[in-house]
């Protein structure tokens, strides 16, 4: 979640319809259009299932209610229409009633490679297609009560652990590694980087390191985690994570495997 935005969130009619201009069904058609082919080649089969099964529109932006429909039948989820900013309080809220958050903005052509907060475009094509998961489903709204419950201070690691599995994370497909977090898949330049950079890290996933990483969210990411199978998602929701967390907060976090921010001077 950014801590601002130069984007505001359009509302929908009663009957749930946001009305897009010509311009941003356009954009969103181009970005769908760029990241098909990307995503085709490199996202995990339950990613790529969940996109047929929602079908989502290439030429406009799609409809909530129409993902939600497809979302209910398979694992009871829906989206949520936010703002483009929440707190942490009201997205975990939303994960444990089931409800994806989506900011109902898109990117404008000057922001069309690269943008910094979660658009629909992200939210949507990143997100969506795995919430048809039972699997990813589960876990999500299992992270979603724990966040709920946890301290201001517990929050931040359990960020950690969303970051490298939801947003970020990696799995082993038969022994190819493939992509199955939505920061990625709604990215041309990261799906590329994720999978063939030479200087990226990549390692499997133990819960306990994903809690104690730091992270940015304005670069590509120099660490990703692989889970060892999709179905991993089911142990991962099982532990004690809220055990880890306290076990995290002991040992201290790791050191950065990128460069501090840089103050701009006032
Ligand atoms: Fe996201």
């Amino acid at each position: 979640m950014a801590k601002s935005s130069q984007y505001q969130s359009k509302s929908s009619d009663q009957n749930g319809v946001i009305h897009w201009t010509n311009e941003e069904n356009a954009i969103w058609s181009a970005l769908y259009e760029r990241q098909l082919p990307l995503v085709e080649a490199r996202a995990c089969k339950e990613y790529m299932d969940g996109l047929a099964l929602l079908d989502l529109s290439k030429d406009k932006v799609p409809q909530l209610p129409d993902i939600d429909k497809v979302l209910l039948a398979q694992t009871g989820w829906k989206t949520a229409e936010v703002p483009a900013l929440i707190s942490f309080g009201e997205f975990f809220q939303l994960l444990a009633n089931k409800e994806f958050p989506v900011a109902t903005f898109i990117r404008r052509q000057q922001d069309f490679d690269y943008l910094q907060e979660p658009d629909i475009f992200h939210e949507v094509f990143g997100h969506c297609p795995l919430l048809t998961n039972p699997a990813f489903a589960h876990f999500t709204h299992v992270y979603g009560k724990l966040g709920l419950n946890a301290s201001p201070e517990d929050r931040v690691y359990l960020a950690r652990l969303y970051w490298f599995t939801v947003e970020f994370g990696l799995v082993k497909v038969a022994g190819e590694t493939k992509i199955y977090g939505g920061g990625i898949l709604s990215s041309p330049g990261e799906t590329k980087y994720a999978l063939d950079s030479k200087e990226a890290q990549r390692e499997p996933l133990e819960p306990l390191n994903a809690l104690r990483t730091p992270y940015r969210i304005d670069i590509m990411q120099p660490l990703y985690y692989i889970l060892p199978e999709f179905n991993y998602l089911y142990e991962l929701a099982e532990m004690d994570i809220m055990a880890l967390v306290k076990e995290a907060k002991s040992l201290g976090l790791f050191d950065p495997l990128f460069p501090p921010k840089i103050k701009q001077a006032v």
